[in-house]
């Protein structure tokens, strides 16, 4: 019971985006989502439709150029841009690489793989949107 309060308190902490950092500071009301997270949820709705694109049998044509931007995104805390970041990044744009390649692997392996890839750094950085992450997957 404790435990799993503790560990609750710990998911709350971790989660990127806290109420305080939601609440802006100058007043005005309104939200701004860093670079960032606007792309990474680019990043949700492209790995969403892929999914589909594959279930209907379909191949993502095109590899969005605009995600190798996770590598100057700003990000709402700068601090999270560490060596293990730079590296999960890599990890993440080499397997969306292979959604465009001709090797052998099914598409539905190739887009499991990248959803595995924006896990294992959310583990890392932000654990807040996993859940959500994990719907992604093409079972
Ligand atoms: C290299 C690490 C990394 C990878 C890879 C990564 N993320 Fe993220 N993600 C983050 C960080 C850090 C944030 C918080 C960004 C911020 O607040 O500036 C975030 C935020 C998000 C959010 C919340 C956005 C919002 O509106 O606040 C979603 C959804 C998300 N990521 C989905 C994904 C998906 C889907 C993938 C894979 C296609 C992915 N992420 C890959 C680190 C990563």
């Amino acid at each position: 019971m404790k435990q799993g309060l503790i560990l609750f308190c710990i998911a709350i902490f971790l989660s990127c985006q806290s109420e305080k950092e939601k609440k802006p500071e100058n007043g005005n009301n309104i939200y701004k989502p860093s670079e960032m997270a606007i792309l990474m949820s680019k990043m949700y709705a492209k790995n969403a439709e892929n999914k589909q694109l594959i279930l209907s049998g379909e191949q993502p044509l095109e590899f969005p150029e605009e995600f190798t931007n996770i590598h100057i995104a700003k990000l709402t805390d700068p601090n999270d841009r560490t060596e293990a970041f730079k590296d999960y990044s890599d990890y993440y744009l080499s397997t969306l690489n292979k959604l465009f390649d001709d090797s052998a692997a099914s598409l539905t392996v190739k887009h499991n793989n990248i959803i595995n890839s924006c896990i294992t750094c959310h583990k890392s950085t932000c654990l807040g949107p996993i859940p959500k992450i994990k719907k992604l997957y093409i079972k």
